[in-house]
């Protein structure tokens, strides 16, 4: 029997609800298949932040790293100024980990109401590979007012550790801010193979490759040389490049030219969003946090939503969407599967539908019935 470590973060909002159904679900996966988890939960999140001052102290990250995968509910609370949660946890995990792939799969599943009139199921079905380290993420920049500044700004990875010394003179008294963006070859280069790698592994026959490289020519340009390079190796799998602005109108307008499609962060970040919305709202769509060498995190990419906290009516199919990758990153696909058949039953039937889908369903049933359709179709 294969057993597993699992750290659950469940987080803030309706963090602890969703994150409840996933683990329903993988509690059901454990009676059918031949597996084990053992879940370690930690508090991280608002009210342990505004109890204790810590955010993610270093002894909780060595325990996470000793567990073989991380579960993740949601972060961000109204009480709280925003930033400091999603940065001193959650960016902080991604980096910290070098979780350098951002997977976030763009499936539009039967019965599932799209807002794109003329597209079904069989039309949208493409992965975004979101580089998760780099780009205008690593955060580093500064604010000042007046005619001089000086600032030394650091950037830590597990692949680089880099120094600016940043000198700025002005002609006269301004008020100024800025952010760097940054983008290294060997982390380009890995995020792009790993997206030219899931292509040939899912069967698909393109990758596109997101970028602003008309404008931003330095950042973007290099992303570019690297993407064509690393294309050169793969000469059975076509490929493209997009400006980002123009992917977010041919995610509208043709969805179903996508296959794999792989991006910067930022860009990664925003056109994710609209990934979501078009496989059926943010309550379908998960992620998957990915380090080849040490521990990778899943989530929903939904947010906390406050407003709905407690009320037990969040859709927590994308959490449970985001157990199904764990699991498949940690090797298991014939469970992975199984619970991506039993939501397909349960969104098919039409009868356990949260209210973003047009249902009355609350968030419990939903997971009570994922977890049925696993025990009858196991
Ligand atoms: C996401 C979120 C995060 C991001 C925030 C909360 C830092 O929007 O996972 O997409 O920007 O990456
Ligand atoms: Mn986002």
């Amino acid at each position: 029997m294969s057993s597993y470590k699992i750290s659950v973060l469940p987080g803030d909002g309706i963090g602890p609800e969703v994150i409840n159904e996933g683990i329903k679900v993988l509690n059901a996966i454990e009676e059918v298949e031949d597996l084990n988890f053992h879940f370690i939960e930690f508090p991280y999140g608002a009210d342990y932040y505004l109890e204790t001052g810590e955010l993610l102290p270093e002894d909780g990250l060595e325990e996470i790293e000793r567990t073989d995968a991380i579960y993740l509910g949601a972060l961000g609370d109204p009480r709280i100024k925003t930033g400091i949660l999603e940065q001193g946890i959650l960016l902080k995990m991604r980096f910290y980990f070098d979780q350098f792939i951002n997977l976030r799969p763009v499936k539009l599943y039967p019965n599932v109401p799209c807002p794109l009139s003329n597209k079904s199921y069989e039309d949208i079905d493409f992965y975004v590979v979101r580089e998760n380290t780099e780009d205008f993420y690593i955060g580093i920049g500064s604010k000042f007012k007046g005619k001089k500044d000086k600032k030394e700004l650091e950037v830590v990875r597990e692949l680089y550790k880099l120094k600016f010394d940043v000198e700025i003179n002005s002609d006269r008294i301004e008020e100024v801010a800025y952010q760097i963006g940054l983008i290294s070859r060997s982390g380009t280069e890995r995020v792009i193979r790993y997206a030219f790698e899931l292509a040939k592994k899912k069967n698909r026959n393109r990758v596109t490759s997101v970028d602003k490289a008309n404008v931003l020519t330095e950042i973007y340009g290099l992303w570019r040389e690297v993407f064509e390079e690393v294309a050169k190796n793969y000469p059975d799998i076509e490929y493209e490049f997009s400006f980002v602005d123009a992917i977010t109108m041919w995610f509208v307008k043709n969805p179903e030219w996508y296959q794999v499609v792989v991006t910067p962060n930022m860009f990664g970040d925003i056109i994710t969003d609209l990934g979501a919305m078009i496989q059926g709202g943010l309550g379908l769509a998960p992620g998957g946090n990915i380090s080849t060498k040490k521990v990778s995190m899943f989530e929903p990419i939904h947010g906390s939503a406050p407003k709905y906290k407690g009320r037990n009516v969040s859709n927590p199919l994308a959490t449970i969407l985001a157990g199904q990758m764990m699991l498949e990153e940690l090797g298991e696909e014939s469970a992975a599967n199984l619970i991506e058949r039993s939501v397909i039953e349960v969104l098919s039937e039409g009868k356990a539908l949260t209210y973003d889908l047009g249902g009355s369903a609350k968030t419990s049933e939903v997971g009570d019935e994922v977890a049925k359709r696993i025990r009858t179709l196991a």
